[in-house]
């Protein structure tokens, strides 16, 4: 079978050249939507992420600006700073970048976003609406799940649905979407028992478990679509997915390399979903 390796960056160049469209068009009319993205502490992963974020921002013409804090700044000094954001009429989105430093509770500051500047869609609000169905902020990289799969072309509706791990950023909030999309879906986790069975049922395969490689073609029905969230750094310092994709290219259907795909369309949900803030805002 002819593999079908999705091209991430062909998918992410339509859809930011769409959303740079409509970021002129509102520039036209004298707004602009401005994204602050918080970084506290010298992560070197999370500082990659940021800057890759500011510079998607620019790319596109939304306004960012970032604020890089202390590792020893307090929670009450984030919580003041989110507050000010939260007040700022240029902002329209806010990011604070996870993990947090360990002494500062990350549901505190989750909770003190203000739900309709959200762009994470990790606020309960958020997360709440997601599950019962009512438009909200969507999650950035569950919602560049569900608009990868689609653009395969494959229909989700009626198919059977497989997700590897139950994070709160992606397992459970790709589960739910999925299901909204009509999939029949099943969440397999550490406990799960036989999960490769489980997985060889799937027409849609979503792994995010944080293991590289973890996925070989004993988990794939033949021709499934393969989604591989995981980006881990293996000792050699080269990157790999959660799924071990040489094994599993020839069996799957369309399938994401990593990197390449999951990661930049993140971020491509996140400058959509800074534009979706934004517009609501103004009204
Ligand atoms: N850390 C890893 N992924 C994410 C994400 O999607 N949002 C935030 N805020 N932090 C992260």
């Amino acid at each position: 079978m002819a593999n079908q390796v999705i091209n991430g960056k062909q998918i992410v160049s339509d859809i930011r050249g769409q959303l740079k469209e409509e970021i002129d068009a509102l520039a036209a009319e004298g707004f602009r939507p401005g994204l602050a993205v918080v970084l506290v502490g010298e992560d070197p992963a999370s500082a990659v992420y940021v800057r890759n974020k500011a510079k998607a921002c620019e790319q596109v013409g939304i306004y960012s600006e970032v604020h890089r804090l202390p590792a020893e700044t307090s929670q009450a000094e984030l919580l003041e700073l989110v507050d000010k954001l939260n007040r700022d009429a240029n902002i329209h989105g806010i990011l604070v970048q996870l993990p947090l430093p360990k002494h500062i509770s990350e549901d505190a500051v989750i909770d003190a976003i203000a739900v309709e500047k959200d762009v994470d869609g990790f606020h309960p609000i958020n997360v709440g609406n997601l599950s019962i169905g009512k438009p909200s902020l969507l999650p950035c990289t569950p919602a560049g799940i569900i608009e990868i799969i689609k653009r395969t072309g494959v229909t989700i509706a009626g198919k059977r649905a497989v997700v590897i791990g139950r994070s709160n950023i992606v397992g459970k909030p790709v589960s739910m979407l999925l299901l909204r999309e009509h999939a029949t879906v099943t969440i397999c986790h550490s406990r799960t028992a036989n999960m490769k069975e489980l997985c060889r049922e799937a027409d849609i395969l979503v792994v995010a478990i944080g293991k590289p490689k973890f996925v070989t073609k004993e988990f794939v029905k033949p021709g499934a679509v393969v989604i591989d969230v995981g980006i881990n750094r293996l000792e050699d310092g080269s990157l790999a997915g959660d799924v071990d994709f040489d094994d599993v290219v020839d069996t799957a259907g369309p399938i994401t390399p990593v990197p390449g795909v999951v990661g930049p369309m993140t971020i491509t949900m996140l400058l959509a979903n800074t534009v979706q803030a934004a517009k609501a805002l103004r009204k």
